[in-house]
């Protein structure tokens, strides 16, 4: 296919997901606007910023822009005179305080750009969304765009993990297409042509079971790692090693070994809010009990907290108020600065809640987790944060934190205790380092 033929891509919300879609997209050949509401986002995005902490994408962004084949705007006119097919990758958060996830971004992107759509085209939702979403936006879209049924939807999720979204993008282990004719099959094509040429595999479906694929797949990558962590629970009454248990687990096949790895748990913006809203879209259209697993799934992750902070206080001989704690890790997952429904702060924040004095050290998310909870302190390296600590707390498993020599650390601290939240560290080489050592599910 000829530079010429290639449809002209936008991209509707430039955060994690359309940014990575838009720079990537444009990398491929592809000439994208993306579209943001945010005027300083676009800004950055347009002076070569990119607005979060991704390996890879500063770089794929500043040789895009030179290329001239991506823009940003803050103009849906503009995007709907551009674009052929319009990728819609905004936000669907958790409403505060409820299960359900909330999807006013999600219309508003479509009833931004709708009202500008004067000719054929596909609008392709990537955003995660509950069943049945797709259907009432394509009624939405017919409604409101000028082109009325020339105008087509799409549901393309997107599976992209943070650290390597450059590479799930452009790599992906396969393609989802939700469409409802020949036509969108064929530009949803047109639009993913260099990566379908690497033989990705690709599932064309419906709307409803593309809506779906994604919720089931967090789904049972957060089941899986909840699996684990119970049989931690499980270990730590009976004296047993979950690693050693993991390990064994992970030589089948069947099961294999990623997503078992036991520890503090997940979080991050993406399978704690998708297995919340999962459960209450279940709930809502009566097959609640379907998925009634994924509150056990959730409650078992949300321990793994709590369990942490006992073997802190256990550590420190039953009491948290007036103890030095070093927290090692802010962020939800290491190589990521995103704190959202991060475990180590929200283990850090209680801790400091409890009237312990707590030190957190992050390699890249001290800004965010700065901003966001102020009434922390914060130092400059693993070692900053150490200095005179009762207990050290490894939080998220970050290669430096992993290369930590315990006879230098153990220099700085007032008492060689460690908890390794993520089972990151080698526990032989800590203890025989005269550290207390203590993980979750190990003896
Ligand atoms: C996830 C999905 O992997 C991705 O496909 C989807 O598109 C978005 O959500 P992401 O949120 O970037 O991606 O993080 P992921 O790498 O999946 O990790 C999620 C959380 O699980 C992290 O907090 C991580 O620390 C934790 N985790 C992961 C474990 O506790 N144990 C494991 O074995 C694996």
């Amino acid at each position: 296919m000829s530079q010429a033929e290639l449809p002209r891509l936008t991209v509707i919300g430039t955060g994690y997901l359309g940014a990575t879609h838009a720079i990537c997209m444009a990398s491929l050949g592809y000439d994208v606007v993306g579209l943001d509401v945010d005027d300083r986002k676009i800004q950055k995005l347009q002076s070569g910023e990119v607005p979060f902490f991704e390996p890879g994408l500063p770089e794929l962004l500043a040789k895009t822009l030179e290329s001239g084949r991506l823009r940003f705007t803050t103009s849906y006119a503009e995007a709907a005179e551009h674009g052929d097919v319009h990728f819609i990758c905004v936000g669907t958060p958790q409403k505060p305080g409820l299960d359900a996830c909330d999807l006013s971004y999600v219309e508003a992107a479509v009833r931004g750009l709708a009202p500008h759509l004067t000719r054929r085209c596909l609008v392709a939702g990537k955003s995660t969304v509950p069943v049945g979403t797709a259907s009432h936006l394509l009624g939405l879209l017919r409604e409101l765009a000028p082109a009325g049924e020339e105008v087509e939807l799409a549901w393309n999720p997107e599976f992209l993990r943070e650290g390597f979204a450059v590479d799930d993008t452009l790599r992906p282990d396969r393609l989802v297409f939700g469409v409802v004719s020949d036509w969108a099959r064929e530009r949803l094509t047109a639009a993913f042509r260099p990566i379908l040429d690497l033989g990705t595999p690709t599932v064309v479906t419906d709307l409803a079971t593309a809506e779906l694929v994604k919720m089931a797949a967090n789904s049972f990558l957060a089941t899986k790692i909840s699996y684990i962590n119970a049989m931690a629970e499980v270990c730590e009454a009976t004296g047993a090693d979950v690693r050693d248990l993991a390990q064994a687990l992970a030589y089948d096949d069947r099961i294999g070994g990623r997503f078992l790895q036991p520890g503090l748990g997940f979080g991050g913006g993406c399978l704690p809010k998708d297995i919340r809203a999962f459960a209450h879209r279940a709930e809502e259209i009566g097959v609640g009990q379907a998925v009634s697993f994924l509150r056990e799934v959730d409650a078992i992750n949300r321990r793994r907290r709590s369990r942490t902070i006992d073997l802190v206080r256990e550590l420190l001989g039953g009491r948290l108020d007036g103890a030095r704690i070093a927290c090692l890790g802010a962020a939800f997952k290491p190589n990521s600065d995103d704190i959202r429904d991060a475990p180590a702060l929200d283990v850090a924040r209680t801790m400091h809640g409890l009237g312990a004095t707590v030190r957190v050290y992050d390699p890249a998310a001290l800004d965010n987790a700065r901003r966001a909870y102020p009434e922390l302190r914060y130092g400059t390296s693993a070692m900053d944060v150490s200095r005179d600590a009762d207990v050290v707390v490894l939080l998220t498993e970050w290669a430096e934190f992993r290369q930590i020599e315990p006879t230098v650390l153990a220099q700085v601290v007032r008492r060689t205790r460690i908890v390794d939240g993520r089972h990151a560290l080698d526990a032989d080489v800590w203890r025989s380092a005269g550290w207390e050592y203590r993980a979750l599910g190990r003896p």
